[in-house]
C-alpha cells in the first residue's frame, strides 16, 4: 500500500505556481528523498503532506486514506525541521514528552514512550541536559526523538542536517539510515544535496520549478537520467549534441555511436549524456575489447586532482571531459597526444530537453 500518495497536486501562492501538478506514490517503509535546487518546491510539497499547507488542486492520501483538510495533529505524520525548534527551558526528556502531555497522555505512559524514543536515538545518557548544553548533532537527535515519540506512520524531514558541519553531517546520515531500518517507518526526506540523496535513499524524486521530473532509484537517477536538468543537476556530466539520420543512426561528429536507448523517431539531433568516469582512454589506435564505442581524439588539457586526473579530449563531435583514477600503473596522457576514447553504449543516455 502507498504510505503517501499525491494525485495531480498543485500549490499556488497568488499567481505563483510553487508545486505544479505532481503525481507521486511513496511506498510503505520507503526512504524517499525529494531533491532539487533552492525554491523548486520541496518544502511546500512536504508542508502539504504535513498539513501546514493545503493543495490548491489535486488529492493527497496518507495510508490509503484521502486526508483532505485534516490539520497536522490529525495526520499520522510528524516533521523534523531544519532549525530543530526545541524548547530552550526544557531538558531532553521534557522536550520529547511535551507533545504527548499536550495530547493528555498520562505522565507515566508519556515518560515510557519518551524514554523509548530517546533510546532509539542513543541519547539516554543526556536526559537532563538543556538544548544549549548539547552539540548540534545531539540537538538534532532530540528533534528526531520528539518526532518519533508518537509513532507516526510517516516521518517528514526537511533538510534536517543542513546546519551541521560536513563530518557530523556524514555521521548523522549513516545514523539516520540505520534509524530508518530500525523503526521501519516511511521517511520523506528533503535535501538539495545530491550526494546525500544518492547515498541514503531507496528512491529519489528530482524537482525543478515545481515539477517532478524523474522518480527512480539512485542508480537509475545517476546512470540513466531521463532529462537534461536531472543529468546536469546531479554530478558532473558531458552533454554533447549528436546527429540522427533517417534510419535512426546516431553520430557524434564523424563517428557512429551506440546508445542506451534508440533515438526518438523523427528527431535530427539528440543530446547525449556521458559521465566523465564512464569513459576510458587508451593510446591512439589501441582498442579495448567488447562492444564499446571507440572514437579518436586529441588531449587538449590535463588537470591534476590528487586522486584522479581530468582530461579534456577534443573529438570530431566536440570536447569530452574524462575522469581517470590515479592508480599506480595508469598511463598519464599529455596535451597534444592522440588517443582513443571508449565507452560502453549503456553509458550514453539520450536526453529529453
Ligand atoms: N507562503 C508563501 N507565499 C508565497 N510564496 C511562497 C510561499 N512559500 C513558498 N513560496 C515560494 O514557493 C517556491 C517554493 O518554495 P519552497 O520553500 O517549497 O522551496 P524549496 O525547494 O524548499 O527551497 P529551499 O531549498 O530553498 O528550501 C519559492 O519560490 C518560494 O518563494
Ligand atoms: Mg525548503
Amino acid at each position: 500500500m502507498a504510505a503517501v500518495e499525491l494525485e495531480a497536486v498543485t500549490k499556488r501562492f497568488d499567481n505563483f505556481v510553487a508545486v505544479d501538478n505532481i503525481d507521486l506514490e511513496i511506498s510503505d517503509g520507503e526512504f524517499f528523498s525529494l531533491l532539487g535546487p533552492s525554491g523548486c518546491g520541496k518544502t511546500t510539497t512536504l508542508r502539504m503532506i504535513a498539513g501546514f499547507e493545503f493543495p490548491t488542486a489535486g488529492r493527497l492520501s496518507i495510508g490509503g486514506r484521502e486526508i483532505g483538510l485534516d490539520p497536522p495533529n490529525k495526520r499520522p505524520v510528524n516533521t523534523v525541521f531544519q532549525n530543530y525548534a526545541l524548547f530552550p527551558h526544557m531538558n531532553v526528556l521534557e522536550n520529547v514528552m511535551f507533545g504527548l502531555l499536550m495530547q493528555k497522555v498520562p505522565k507515566d505512559q508519556a515518560r515510557d514512550a519518551a524514554a523509548k524514543a530517546i533510546n532509539s536515538v542513543k541519547l539516554e545518557a543526556l536526559l537532563n541536559r538543556k538544548p544549549n548544553q548539547l552539540s548540534g548533532g545531539q540537538q538534532q537527535r532530540v528533534a528526531l526523538a520528539r518526532a518519533l515519540v508518537n509513532e507516526p506512520k510517516v516521518l517528514l524531514l526537511d533538510e534536517p542536517l543542513g546546519a551541521l558541519d560536513l563530518k557530523l553531517r556524514q555521521e548523522m546520515q549513516s545514523e539516520l539510515k540505520s534509524l530508518h531500518s530500525e523503526v521501519g517507518i516511511t521517511f520523506v526526506y528533503v535535501t538539495h544535496d545530491q550526494e546525500e540523496a544518492l547515498t541514503m535513499s531507496d528512491r529519489i524524486g528530482v524537482m525543478s520549478e515545481g515539477k517532478l521530473l524523474q522518480v527512480d532509484d539512485p542508480t537509475r537517477i545517476y546512470e540513466h537520467p531521463a532529462k537534461r536538468f536531472v543529468a546536469d543537476f546531479i554530478g558532473e556530466i558531458n552533454l554533447i549534441e549528436g546527429s540522427v539520420d533517417s534510419s535512426g543512426t546516431v553520430r557524434l561528429g564523424d563517428e557512429v555511436i551506440a546508445c542506451a536507448s534508440p533515438a526518438p523517431s523523427g528527431s535530427q539531433s539528440v543530446t547525449i549524456a556521458l559521465r566523465p568516469e564512464s569513459i576510458d582512454l587508451t593510446v591512439e589506435n589501441e582498442r579495448i575489447g567488447g562492444a564499446m564505442n571507440q572514437i579518436p581524439g586529441i588531449v587538449a588539457r590535463r588537470t591534476y586532482f590528487g586522486d584522479s586526473h581530468s582530461y579534456d579530449i577534443e573529438t570530431s563531435g566536440g570536447t569530452l571531459s574524462i575522469r581517470r583514477d590515479n592508480r599506480p600503473l595508469n598511463t598519464i596522457f599529455d596535451p597534444g597526444q592522440p588517443v582513443t576514447v571508449s565507452w560502453h553504449p549503456d553509458a550514453s543516455n539520450l536526453l529529453e530537453d
